[in-house]
């Protein structure tokens, strides 16, 4: 895992740079939207969907300059999504990635100013021609990260983990509220690299599915750490979902067959890479990073 752990902190790095670039501080009346959209993307991160773009892209020799925009597109979509989650109409976070919720450290309004500034950001950064040299490529970006945030996946699946408080899901129902919260972003960071590089079909579908068994196991670990982490390991309050009454596999299955479940999928997403060989051994890595994770 060393090689990975390596790999990891360079997207890490990569993408910060980036980051930093795509958001420079500026003295016009309207500076603190951009320092709160800096501090909620400037503030550590474990980088899991930047790493599944660049791994993906290298998957078929694309550019790292352009996955690395895509990267940075993707994740500044996460940090909104983290943003409005942590507000209180909706999980009334204090703590993230072990510093205070942007609302917290700023107030409301701006965290939701901030939130929407980045979420239209990330798709002018997918639009930009810097991205990709064809069009058709930079537009099949657009749509598929549009489809993945939007309310048939991220922000469907928030709604509907509200809808669910206090009311019990079947499995199915649970697997359908967990891929589209979390699953779709990451299937969509993990298809960014076939898209890049106008990758056929067959190959397409293997990174679908590896990613659909990934996204399910990487939101179960959430689940597990909110109920066995400590906030000082995880970086945000733990606890908190059987006290707001949220559904999730942890409620539903019981801790032992959650953590069974997650390690099942783990398993699965990677018998999807045997048609990338050796290639794939970082995508291989990333799914035991992701079931052994502490935070
Ligand atoms: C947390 O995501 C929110 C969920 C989608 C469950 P991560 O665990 O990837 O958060 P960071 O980016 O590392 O802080
Ligand atoms: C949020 O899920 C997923 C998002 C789309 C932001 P959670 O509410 O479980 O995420 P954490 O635990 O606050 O990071
Ligand atoms: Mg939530
Ligand atoms: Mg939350
Ligand atoms: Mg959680």
């Amino acid at each position: 895992m060393v090689d990975f752990d390596h790999l990891l902190a360079d997207t890490g790095r990569a993408v910060n740079e980036l980051l930093d670039r795509m958001l420079p501080m500026h003295d016009d009346p309207e500076a603190r939207l951009v320092e709160a959209m800096r501090y909620s993307t400037l503030n550590g991160g474990k980088r899991i969907r930047p790493f599944l773009v660049t791994s993906s892209a290298r998957l078929f020799s694309v550019d790292q300059t352009c996955a690395h925009r895509v990267a940075a597109a993707l994740e500044m979509i996460h940090c909104y999504s983290l943003v409005h989650d942590d507000l209180p109409a909706m999980d009334d976070d204090e703590l993230r990635r072990g510093q205070p919720t942007c609302h917290v450290r700023f107030d409301d309004a701006t965290a939701i100013l901030a939130g929407d500034a980045l979420l239209t950001r990330a798709f002018e950064v997918l639009g930009h021609p810097a991205t990709h040299p064809d069009p058709r490529v930079r537009c099949d970006l657009v749509v598929e990260v549009a489809k993945a945030a939007g309310a048939e996946g991220m922000v469907g699946g928030q709604m509907l983990d509200l809808v669910a408080e206090h009311h019990a899901l079947t499995m199915p129902e649970i697997t359908r509220l967990q891929r589209m919260k979390t699953g779709m972003l990451i299937a969509v960071a993990c298809e960014a690299g076939g898209i890049l590089g106008k990758a056929p079909e067959p190959v397409r579908h293997a990174l679908r599915a590896y990613a659909h068994d990934l996204g399910l196991a990487f939101q179960i670990v959430d689940d597990l750490l909110d109920v066995e982490g400590s906030p000082d390991e995880v970086g945000k309050q733990t606890g908190k979902d059987e006290a707001a009454g949220k559904a999730t596999f942890v409620s539903l299955l019981g801790i032992d067959r959650a953590r069974n479940q997650a390690d099942m999928l783990a398993d699965q997403a990677v018998q999807h890479l045997e048609v990338f060989e050796d290639k794939a051994e970082p995508l291989r890595d990333l799914a035991r990073f992701v079931v052994n994770r502490r935070a």
